[in-house]
């Protein structure tokens, strides 16, 4: 039987996906990309070294490792470039790499109409990264968007850019944005297609065939469940479902394959971008633990807002994505706070609730309801094993385990590669 390992964010991104990933990816044979684009930013440690993913699979360290970019992403080619360029300029140049055929492809309008949509809304902005990933999805589903297989047919791709050219001048004009050139567009996609071109397949086929060869696979998912688009804080959201529910689709398997899902939680909650956000902190300990944990977009640069870990999107999280175990990331963060907290219950309207409300409005009233711990004072960035930890953090660990009902399985106190305490005897054998 091969192995299949979905990683998904639990929360509204940024929770540290991309150090977990790279931790298995160094195991796996494939890295499979199944929703989102170049909005994601993960940021993966080792030998001392910093490197930045936006699109890319965090396998691509590993030369043996086959990276794919499925059909579920919207692709942007220059920004795939630009990494492939960097991770060159970082001494990465041996690594396999694949895209699907039917990934959507972002196009040069699609930033120009993000930053205009959002302008649109006044002052309700949704805080997107600008990148063009919503009006990239908009255009796949409205069946006027290009795909990335399009390039390997030059007349075919004129036809359709063509089409789309005309359609999306139209709406630049409208909203008083400089148009595009066709000869251009299309001059700067055939040299891209000359540079991508090999690497665009059915990777549907690809993944398949490694999946009934027993190969080690990772799913890797960006952003997190609380930016889904179906189950997120909507219209807070990113325009792509993160879950776990989403990589058959967006990868092209069964849906039977999946079995093995590590939902990735910070230690506590950050945001970007707007939206209601129960937990969030605006005193001294918020600002304490956003230096401590480098609480910056990576994409954007953007401070994170701060709260306390939430067990009610935890629970609901690992509901919608079968959660089987948790990877609590920055646990070292937390270090030193006299006191922490876990939100367990929100108040709503005089009510206790026990799962997050379908609108923002509701959400918005909703007060947490904590449970407040002992915090420790010793630094744990150098703890190997669970048992070496001091006995409040272990305390607050099992709590998490209790509100949510879901098994840690691994926690990070660091962030290298080694700084990893690895708990679960399923995913030590992965
Ligand atoms: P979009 O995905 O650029 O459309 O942005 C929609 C919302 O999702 C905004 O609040 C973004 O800040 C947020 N978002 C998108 N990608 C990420 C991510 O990788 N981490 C955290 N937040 C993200």
């Amino acid at each position: 039987m091969s192995e299949r390992l979905v990683v998904i964010g639990s929360q509204w991104g940024d929770e540290g996906k991309g150090k977990i990933t790279d931790y298995f990816a160094c195991r796996a044979d494939m890295v499979v990309r199944y929703q989102g684009g170049n909005n994601a930013g993960h940021s993966v440690m080792f030998n001392g070294h910093k490197y930045s993913l936006q699109s890319i699979p965090s396998g691509i360290f590993n030369p043996n490792t086959v990276n794919v970019m499925g059909n579920g992403m919207v692709v942007n080619p220059e920004s795939v470039l630009v990494e492939l360029q960097r991770l060159h300029d970082q001494g990465v140049t041996d690594y396999q790499l694949f895209i699907s055929d039917r990934a959507a492809m972002v196009m040069p309008w699609h930033s120009a109409l993000d930053g205009a949509y959002e302008s649109l809304k006044g002052g309700k902005l949704i805080g997107t990264t600008k990148k063009g990933i919503g009006p990239a999805y908009c255009d796949k589903y409205s069946r006027s968007g290009l795909r990335m297989g399009d390039l390997l047919e030059p007349e075919y791709f004129a036809e359709r850019l063509k089409a789309a050219v005309e359609e999306k001048n139209m709406e630049l004009a409208m909203l008083g944005l400089p148009t595009f050139d066709f000869q251009q567009v299309y001059d700067r996609y055939m040299e891209i297609a000359a540079i991508l071109g090999p690497r665009i397949v059915d990777t549907s086929d690809l993944i398949n065939k490694a999946l009934i060869s027993d190969k080690k696979i990772l799913f890797e998912g960006a952003q997190g469940m609380m930016l889904c688009i179906d189950h997120g804080t909507y219209p807070f959201v990113t325009s792509s479902t993160p879950s776990s529910a989403s990589v058959p689709v967006g990868a092209g398997i069964s849906p039977k394959w999946i079995d093995n899902v590590v939902g990735v939680a910070k230690a506590y909650c950050t945001r970007v971008g707007e939206g209601p956000f129960p937990t969030e902190l605006f005193d001294e300990i918020s600002h304490e633990i956003r230096e401590r944990g480098h609480e910056y977009g990576t994409v954007t640069g953007r401070p994170r807002r701060v709260g306390w870990f939430d067990a009610v999107v935890a629970r609901y999280t690992s509901r919608l994505a079968g959660i089987d175990n948790w990877a609590l990331m920055l646990f070292d963060v937390l270090s030193g706070l006299d006191k922490v907290r876990i939100c367990t219950h929100y108040e709503l309207d005089g009510k206790i609730v026990d799962t997050p409300p379908s609108t923002i409005s509701k959400l918005a009233r909703c007060k947490p309801v904590y449970v407040e711990l002992d915090g420790w004072k010793e630094d744990i960035t150098g703890v190997k094993s669970f048992d070496e930890l001091p006995d409040n953090a272990k305390a607050y660990v099992r709590k998490i385990e209790e509100l949510t009902g879901v098994p840690v399985g691994v926690i990070s106190v660091g962030p290298d590669r080694t700084q990893t305490i690895l708990i679960s005897e399923k995913l030590k054998n992965f």
